[in-house]
């Protein structure tokens, strides 16, 4: 059996949440495998609102196994506090043991360099994620599997400390006391370790069993370490092949792969983006899409598709289909507007530049329509609405799967 994926197209907060938990209900493992709990989306199960930022959605779906890779930074106060909500975890979640933590002074260094980097702040969600995997990748950073060793981990967290002196007082970060330090980590032991597992391991036999995995992304592919709009990225591979270091699959072992697309487009934090409305169309889409961040409750910057950052995205997420979501939310518009190409330097360009700041959007415009909301069906949407989904398609050379017409989970057209 192969493992399915779904990955965001843009710069995050696509809908995921939606489309995860109407296809966790059909798989037996749903895995995160990258980002911590900067992520976050909201699910309401008969009338309860529950808070996922670290936890898979499979968590709604009784019968199903939760899996968080090694790819995951994850903060043990952050995910003890998720885990709260739900009884009966064990046995159906499992954390990777080779998972990097999130410890309190990441916070702290993450809101510190925010504050230094005064106007060129990234806008982060202040949870510590670009700290963690830095030190990861410096080869500082401290695993979940260490908590099985408390002496150990606590004078290793004590050596980072002295080894680090001078940058962390440069940061006005002060060294915690060792009781502190260990009876933190001893509370994160008691309450983690029944649940660290080798997950990659786990990965592989629940394919080789034919079980179903579906592989859940967080943030964007505008947001990758790599691929997206550097500085203002977070700190992990976004993109599909994420999957592959952050949870120990191989590309082989990757099925279908469904990029989630917004209708249009929305942005938390600072960096480009180069179809940003910052007029009346732009707070209307705000207004009607409740464009608010789950994680930090900010306001979201909000714009118009841009079919070249898809075109890109889709390419190199290598999509099967698209899910485009929140279709309802342009509803009433007299015209819709997409990015066809961008202009830099005078000279008309259909890719992404290196430097996104200084892309000009060149638009299209579509006759707009009354109302999508709840259709679903194709053959009963607005004639325009559908001549702008089949633009999309064809301008990001990718099928539209599925289509979204409001959060309810019904509210979904399937092709
Ligand atoms: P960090 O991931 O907290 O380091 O933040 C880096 C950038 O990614 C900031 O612009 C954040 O707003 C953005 N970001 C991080 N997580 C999400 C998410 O789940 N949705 C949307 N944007 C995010």
């Amino acid at each position: 059996m192969k493992a399915d994926q779904i990955v965001g197209i843009q710069w995050g907060d696509e809908g995921k949440g939606k489309i995860v938990d109407l296809l966790a209900q059909k798989y037996d493992a749903v895995a995160r495998y990258q980002g911590g709990h900067n992520a976050g989306h909201t699910i309401v199960v008969d009338g309860t609102t529950y808070a996922l930022h670290l936890i898979p959605s499979g968590v709604l779906n009784p019968d199903a196994v939760n899996i968080i890779g090694n790819g995951v930074v994850v903060s043990p106060e952050a995910l003890i506090k998720e885990m709260k909500q739900f009884d009966g975890l064990l046995g159906r979640l499992f954390v990777s043991e080779s998972a990097h933590m999130i410890l309190n002074f990441h916070i702290l260094i993450d809101q510190a360099r925010e504050k230094l980097r005064g106007k060129k702040a990234i806008g982060t969600t202040g949870r510590g994620i670009g700290p963690a995997y830095s030190e990861k990748i410096a080869r500082g950073g401290f695993r979940l599997g260490e908590l099985r060793d408390i002496d150990a981990l606590t004078a290793n967290v004590q050596e980072y400390f002295v080894q680090n002196k001078p940058i962390l007082d440069a940061l006005e970060i002060e060294r915690p006391d060792e009781a502190d330090i260990r009876a933190e980590l001893t509370d994160y032991a008691e309450k983690l370790l029944p649940y660290l597992a080798n997950t990659t391991q786990m990965a592989w036999k629940l394919l080789e069993d034919d079980k179903r995995l579906l592989l859940e992304g967080a943030q964007g592919t505008l947001l990758d370490i790599d691929h997206g709009t550097y500085p203002y990225v977070t700190s992990s591979s976004t993109i599909s092949a994420g999957a592959c270091t952050g949870l120990g699959v191989s590309p082989k072992d990757i099925g279908k792969i469904t990029g989630i697309v917004k209708a249009y487009c929305t942005r938390v934090g600072n960096g480009p983006f180069p179809t940003e409305d910052f007029g009346e169309e732009g707070d209307r889409l705000r207004k009607q899409g409740n464009e608010f961040g789950t994680t930090t409750g900010r306001p979201r910057r909000c714009g118009w598709f841009d079919a070249v950052a898809c075109r890109f995205a889709s390419r190199i997420n290598g999509c099967d289909d698209l899910s485009v979501m929140k279709l309802d939310v342009l509803d009433g518009f007299d015209e819709v507007k997409v990015c066809v190409a961008y202009e830099v330097d005078g000279q008309q360009i259909d890719h992404m530049p290196l430097d996104m700041e200084h892309a000009k959007p060149i638009y299209k415009s579509f006759p707009g329509w009354d109302k999508t909301e709840g259709v679903r069906k194709f053959e009963d949407l607005p004639e325009t609405a559908k001549s702008y989904l089949l633009a999309i398609e064809e301008m990001t050379q990718t099928k539209i799967g599925m289509i979204s017409t409001s959060p309810d989970r019904n509210d979904t057209i399937l092709l």
